[in-house]
């Protein structure tokens, strides 16, 4: 069997490792999943029926998406993110994660450096890998709330360094990071000529006083910057696999041959539920915002609770947090999990997932009922002994 040296090098994923342990057990109260747990918007269903009816989903579409949905992302972009965005810069991909992973590869050659925080979403790391670039980790401060550390990223810039990746709020700590740091960032990567490929999964799910910056919408740094995005989180579109990604039109030309052998275009039906969603009613945005952040502040009183065990940054957005281990055996994350799912059935995500800087964390997810975060809690009071 000839396996690319490439792939040999990524890992197995502690994510999924959890996941396959977990299905071992009944009954697991489970805060390890990033995936929004309610069903799509019955208005997003029903744009996608419509497009089937009118048998406009057999084909094709034009690799860089329908334009229509090009259009109604362009105008979301200049009203939500104040991105001075055209349809002709918007590249729609089958969910954020084709996105991001063509616009790798569009943007270091094999042997480039790629600058990302640790912890951070581990598989930007593996696309970094994939592309057969060089990850080169940069420690977030922990003690100020996981913020980005600019002079570090300073200090790791050599003459192989190409790009830079972040995701604003962060995925597992829940940062929203400063418009302050990312201006800095920007200024960084414009003096040192580098890409910046920004994901912004959870854009609209930020808590008071915290607020979202989308790092395109600085002019100067606009030829610089991919911004990836995507309905799975803003609109429970999960499985429907449709994002899309914004840069300047030389760029989407250029990532667009990266993406048509990934995908040729994002799936067809889906570009017509993600117009509808785009065109529909966006309470549902809001209600899916106001009900993480009473989540949030449920785990963050349980965990209260848990100050023996665990102490943590409040997280100002996502449905994600990344409290540290306090007890001895915390030093190996994967162990401590393992331990944990087997003798109570509360299944979270290893640290050691997220970059060096993760272990002696883990991951919890509060995209969940709040009975499931109550069992999950309640179970871990008993076995620590609270
Ligand atoms: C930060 C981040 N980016 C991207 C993704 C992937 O999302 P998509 O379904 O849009 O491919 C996830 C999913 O959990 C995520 O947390």
């Amino acid at each position: 069997m000839t396996i690319s040296a490439r792939v040999k090098e990524i890992p197995v994923s502690a994510i999924h490792e959890m996941t396959r342990l977990s299905q071992q057990y009944e009954d697991v109260a489970f805060l390890s999943w990033a995936k929004p747990m309610s069903e799509t918007p019955k208005h997003i269903c029903e744009g996608a029926i419509h497009a089937i009816e009118q048998g406009l989903t057999s084909g094709y579409s034009p690799s860089p998406g329908i334009p229509e949905l090009r259009a109604a992302v362009a105008e979301k972009l200049r009203r939500d993110n104040a991105v001075d965005a055209l349809a002709t810069q918007i590249l729609v991909t089958v969910g954020s994660i084709e996105g991001l992973a063509a616009a790798v590869m569009a943007s270091v050659d094999p042997g480039d450096e790629v600058l990302l925080p640790t912890p951070t979403y581990s598989t930007h790391i593996t696309q970094v890998t994939l592309a057969s670039a060089v990850p080169v980790l940069v420690p977030l401060i922990e003690a100020q709330g996981y913020a980005l550390d600019i002079d570090a990223f300073e200090r790791a810039i050599t003459r192989r360094t190409k790009a830079i990746m972040i995701c604003t709020p962060n995925n597992p700590t829940g940062t929203v990071f400063r418009e302050s740091d990312l201006r800095r960032l920007a200024a960084l990567a414009v003096e040192h000529d580098l890409t910046v490929i920004v994901d912004e999964a959870y854009e609209y799910f930020t808590f008071d006083p915290h607020r979202h910056f989308s790092l395109a919408s600085i002019p100067e740094i606009a030829d610089s910057v991919v911004t990836c995005y995507t309905f799975t989180k803003t609109y429970v579109m999960t499985g429907w696999r449709i994002g899309y990604l914004h840069a300047s039109e030389e760029r989407i030309t250029e990532i667009n041959k990266a993406h048509i052998p990934f995908a040729i275009c994002a799936p067809v039906v889906s570009q017509h539920a993600a117009l509808a969603a785009l065109r529909g009613s966006q309470d549902c945005v809001e209600h899916y915002r106001r009900r993480y952040q009473s989540m949030r502040d449920l785990m963050c009183e349980r965990l209260d609770r848990l100050d023996a065990v665990f102490s943590y940054v409040t997280p100002g957005g996502s449905y994600l947090m990344f409290p540290r281990i306090l007890t001895d055996t915390g030093s190996d994350s994967m162990r401590f999990c393992k331990q944990l799912l087997a003798e109570s059935r509360v299944s979270v995500t290893p640290g050691i997932a997220f970059g060096p800087t993760g272990e002696e964390h883990v991951r919890m997810s509060f995209c969940v009922p709040e009975s499931m975060i109550n069992k999950a809690f309640d179970r871990m009071e008993r076995y620590f002994g609270v």
